[in-house]
């Protein structure tokens, strides 16, 4: 009955919104004019993202944010600092300006907007930024790309295994790249599953898919008597292995080389964590790595799942139009709702599997199942 109402009122909305003279009549009425002004925005916003977001990476390729970091500078010194014609640095200064990332001070002088200084302290971020240049090149014609998801993307050569048929044979040099994109962002990720989530009650952590050990290694931080183990491809693991060495951890890290598709990860942890391992994946082969995670853990033991999802509150655009479009150029993976992931793992043969609240649902969305 509720619901029957609820897509009536959509439709009569639609309706409405539709019409030249109500759009005239909302933006004059003073109780729908703040309404229709969000709308009208945010409607401009979608239209004009693609230019936000190439003046946002013009930003962080020349190093302005870095430049205006040391002081702030007048225009002609911008032009002459980032190698502009200084027309072309005043609509970049400009731009830049009015979606605060910069800010003009007295003097016709520049410094950081408040965006700016934030992006400045986040270099997970930065780095995210500058990868996006091969998603867009990817996404320049989106209608061909949907429907012909086959052809051929730089996201899917960048992200080798994707679409290789024995990836635990990928060498150093394919595989590197993307391991320290993944190292250097998951401090995005890190913070928010071991805020949520107190691994110290465990005695071992395998980290499945754990890249270069980042992950763990900031698990190693919080619980100084966790063993970790780490699973991933040979050429990754052998890397975190040095990695564990150099934080001085090699007393209390195992790692382990081989493919989830193909190979049972070592048995006997009380924690295993899946970090943005699952989205990678078709149900299919999530539902062949959740098998051999549950055949690895020990009795009584935890799956913690904790990657980007579709739908979570707070942090819903992050999830179909972010990480859906990613994936599609990526090939293979999907983006799930922590819904789907939690059946995923009761069809994986796991006994129970329930989302667990996060405190700040940025990047991340947290399922932990017991077998
Ligand atoms: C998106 S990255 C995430 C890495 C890390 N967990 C993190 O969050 O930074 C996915 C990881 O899964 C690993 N991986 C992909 N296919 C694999 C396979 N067949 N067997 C084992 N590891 C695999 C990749 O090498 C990579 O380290």
């Amino acid at each position: 009955m509720l619901e029957s109402l609820r897509d009536g009122w959509i439709g009569l909305r639609n309706r409405l919104a539709a019409e030249p003279r109500f759009q005239s009549f909302a933006a004059r009425f003073p109780l729908t004019r703040p309404f229709a002004r969000r709308e009208a925005a945010g409607l401009f916003d979608l239209v004009a993202g693609f230019a936000y977001t190439q003046i946002l990476l013009s930003v962080v390729e020349l190093g302005l944010l870095e430049h205006l970091q040391r002081e702030p500078l007048d225009l002609p010194t911008i032009a002459a600092r980032t190698g502009l014609p200084v027309e072309s640095a005043d609509i970049l200064v400009k731009a830049a300006c009015t979606l605060g990332l910069l800010q003009k001070l007295s003097n016709d002088r520049y410094t950081l907007g408040l965006k700016g200084a934030s992006l400045l302290g986040n270099a997970s971020v930065m780095d995210l930024i500058r990868h996006h240049k091969l998603l867009y090149r990817d996404l320049l014609e989106p209608v061909k790309l949907l429907k012909d998801p086959t052809q051929p993307t730089e996201l899917s050569q960048f992200w080798a295994y994707a679409r290789s048929a024995a990836p635990d044979a990928l060498g150093d040099g394919i595989v590197s790249p993307y391991s320290k994109l993944m190292a250097t962002t998951q401090a995005l990720v890190a913070d928010e599953i071991l805020d949520s989530y107190d691994v110290s009650q465990h005695q071992t952590l395998l980290d499945m898919g754990g890249g270069h050990g980042a992950f763990a290694i900031a698990a190693a931080q919080r619980a100084p008597n966790l063993k970790l183990h780490l699973f991933d491809l040979p050429a990754v693991a052998a890397e975190a292995a040095k990695r564990f060495a150099a934080n001085g951890l090699s007393d209390r890290t195992t790692t382990f080389g081989g493919s989830f598709h193909d190979d049972d990860p070592p048995a006997g942890a009380d924690l295993i964590t899946l970090v943005r391992v699952l989205y990678d994946h078709p149900d299919e082969a999530a539902r062949v790595i959740l098998g051999r995670a549950r055949n690895a853990l020990a009795p009584g033991g935890t799956l913690l799942i904790g990657e980007p999802v579709a739908e979570l509150p707070g942090a819903e655009r992050m999830g179909h139009p972010y990480f859906g479009l990613y994936l599609l150029a990526m090939k293979g993976g999907r983006i799930r709702t922590t819904t789907e992931l939690a059946s995923l793992c009761r069809e994986a043969g796991f006994a129970t599997a329930t989302p667990l609240k996060t405190n700040r649902p940025l990047m991340t969305g947290i399922v932990l199942a017991r077998a």
